[in-house]
C-alpha cells in the first residue's frame, strides 16, 4: 500500500427536507451571498423559491445561466466580478455539477487580483477562496464532496480540471427528492459518470482488497439503483443510494493507498466535450469499453478478470481471456441498455478532428503515465474505435 495524506473537510447534510437547515448553516459565513444556478431547472422544481424564502434577510446577488460544461467566459468571469463588486462573503451553488464547478473557480478568482485563468492553469497557486455551500440537484460528478472543478474555454478548446484543497465545499446539502426531475438522459449520464469514476480508480497497478471491494460494490449499486431510477424517477430509495454512490466517486476515497491510475477516460472525454460540448457522462460511456479493449493484454488481464467475476458475476472457472472479453461486453451492454448513445457519431462527432483531439489529449493529459500508458497513436485508435 502506498503512503497517502487525506482529508475531506466537507460536511454532508443528507436526506428529505434537509434544506430547511440552510439559514442556520449560512449564518456562520456572513450576510452577502452569491447565489449561482444554471438554466432554470431550480425554478421549475421550486427550489429557487424555497431558497429565497429561507434566506430572507440575507443580501443575495445572483448569477444564473451557468451552462453544462461551464464556461470561463462569461460565467466564471461574471461571477468573480460580482463577488468583488458586492463584497460577497459566501457562494451558494444550487444545481448540478456544472454550477458547482463554476462556483469553485469563482470562489478562488474572487480572492485573486489577476486573471483567474492563472489559477485554473496552475500558473499561480491560489492563496484563498471564498467558502462554498451547495445544494446539489443532480447525482453524477461528486463535485459536492471534492476539491475539483472542470472549466471550459471555448476559444482554445480547453477543458481543464482545476483541483485545490481550498475548493472543497464547506457544506453540501443532498436531498434526493430534488433529483426526481432529472431527465432520463441526464440520469443515465450520471450513472455512467459515477461508474467511470469508480473504474478509473479500480484499474490501477497497486490496489487493496478493501478498495477493490468498495469499488465493486459501488459499481453494482450504481447499476441496480441507476436502473431503478430510470424505471421510476420518484423511487426515493434508489435515488438516495445513487446519490450517495455519486458523492463517493471523485474525492479519492475509493483509491486511498492505491497507485495512481491517470484517469485516462476522463483525459480523453474532457477533450471531446471541450471540442464538441457533449454531455460528459455520455462521452465517458462511449470511451470506456473501447479503452478497455485497447488496454487488455497479459499485464492487465487479471484486473479484468476480477472486475468481470465480482461486478458482473461471470463464471470464474472460464478461461481468463473469455472472462475479460465478456466483462468488457457487459460494460458496453449496460450503458447501451440505459439508452446511452454508444457511438461518437451519435453525439455529433465525426472523424474530421480526431487527429487534432488525439494530439491535444497527448500533450495536455499526461496519459503516457497512466496505469496502461497511452501514446498519441493509442488515443487516436481509441477514438477511431469509438466512432
Ligand atoms: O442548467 P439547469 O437548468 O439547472 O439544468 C441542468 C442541465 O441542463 C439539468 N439539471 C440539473 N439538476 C436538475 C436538472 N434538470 C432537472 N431536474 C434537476 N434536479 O441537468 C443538465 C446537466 O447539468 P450539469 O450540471 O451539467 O450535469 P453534471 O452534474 O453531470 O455536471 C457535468 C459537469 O461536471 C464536470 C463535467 O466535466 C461537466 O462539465 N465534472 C466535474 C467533476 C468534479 N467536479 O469532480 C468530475 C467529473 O468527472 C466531471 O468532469
Ligand atoms: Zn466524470
Amino acid at each position: 500500500m502506498q503512503n497517502f495524506n487525506y482529508m475531506t473537510p466537507t460536511r454532508l447534510i443528507f436526506g428529505k427536507g434537509v434544506v430547511e437547515k440552510l439559514p442556520k448553516v449560512m449564518e456562520q459565513f456572513g450576510k452577502r451571498i452569491l447565489l449561482t444556478y444554471g438554466g432554470g431547472s431550480i425554478k421549475k422544481i421550486g427550489l429557487y423559491q424555497k431558497v429565497m424564502e429561507l434566506l430572507k434577510g440575507y443580501e443575495i446577488v445572483e448569477l444564473g445561466g451557468i451552462q453544462p460544461n461551464p464556461k470561463y467566459d462569461p460565467s466564471v468571469l461574471d461571477g468573480v466580478r460580482l463577488c468583488k463588486e458586492h463584497n460577497v462573503d459566501v457562494i451558494l451553488s444550487v444545481g448540478g455539477g456544472s454550477v458547482l464547478d463554476c462556483s469553485k473557480a469563482i470562489a478562488a478568482g474572487a480572492c485573486y487580483d489577476g486573471d483567474p485563468w492563472d489559477l485554473i492553469t496552475y500558473k499561480v497557486k491560489a492563496k484563498a477562496a471564498l467558502p462554498i455551500v451547495d445544494i446539489i440537484t443532480l447525482a453524477a460528478t461528486g463535485s459536492e464532496y471534492d476539491a475539483g472543478g472542470v472549466i471550459s474555454r471555448t476559444e482554445t478548446n480547453d477543458k481543464i480540471g482545476y483541483i485545490d484543497s481550498l475548493l472543497y465545499p464547506r457544506v453540501s446539502f443532498l436531498d434526493p427528492t430534488y433529483t426526481f426531475t432529472v431527465s432520463r438522459k441526464q440520469t443515465a449520464a450520471g450513472i455512467a459518470d459515477a461508474m467511470n469514476h469508480t473504474i478509473e480508480q479500480y484499474f490501477a497497478a497497486d490496489t487493496t482488497l478493501l478498495n477493490d471491494g468498495f469499488c465493486e460494490s459501488m459499481l453494482r449499486s450504481l447499476m441496480v439503483n441507476g436502473r431503478k431510477c430510470l424505471e421510476n424517477p420518484e423511487d426515493y430509495t434508489a435515488r438516495a443510494e445513487m446519490m450517495l454512490c455519486c458523492t463517493y466517486g471523485c474525492n479519492g476515497i475509493l483509491s486511498l493507498g492505491n497507485s495512481p491510475s491517470g484517469w485516462p477516460c476522463h483525459g480523453i472525454e474532457h477533450a471531446l466535450s471541450a471540442y464538441y460540448d457533449i454531455t460528459h457522462g455520455e462521452g465517458l460511456a462511449i470511451i470506456t469499453p473501447r479503452w478497455m479493449r485497447h488496454i487488455l493484454n497479459e499485464k492487465t488481464i487479471d484486473r479484468f478478470v476480477k472486475y468481470g467475476v465480482n461486478v458482473f458475476g461471470i463464471d470464474s472457472t472460464l478461461p481468463k481471456q473469455e472472462i475479460a472479453e465478456r466483462a468488457i461486453n457487459e460494460t458496453y451492454r449496460f450503458f447501451e441498455s440505459i439508452n446511452i448513445p454508444m457511438h461518437l457519431r451519435e453525439v455529433g462527432i465525426d472523424d474530421s478532428r480526431l487527429d487534432e483531439m488525439a494530439h491535444h489529449i497527448a500533450v495536455n493529459e499526461g496519459l503516457e503515465n497512466a496505469y496502461a500508458p497511452l501514446t498519441e497513436q493509442d488515443i487516436k485508435e481509441i477514438l477511431v474505435a469509438s466512432l
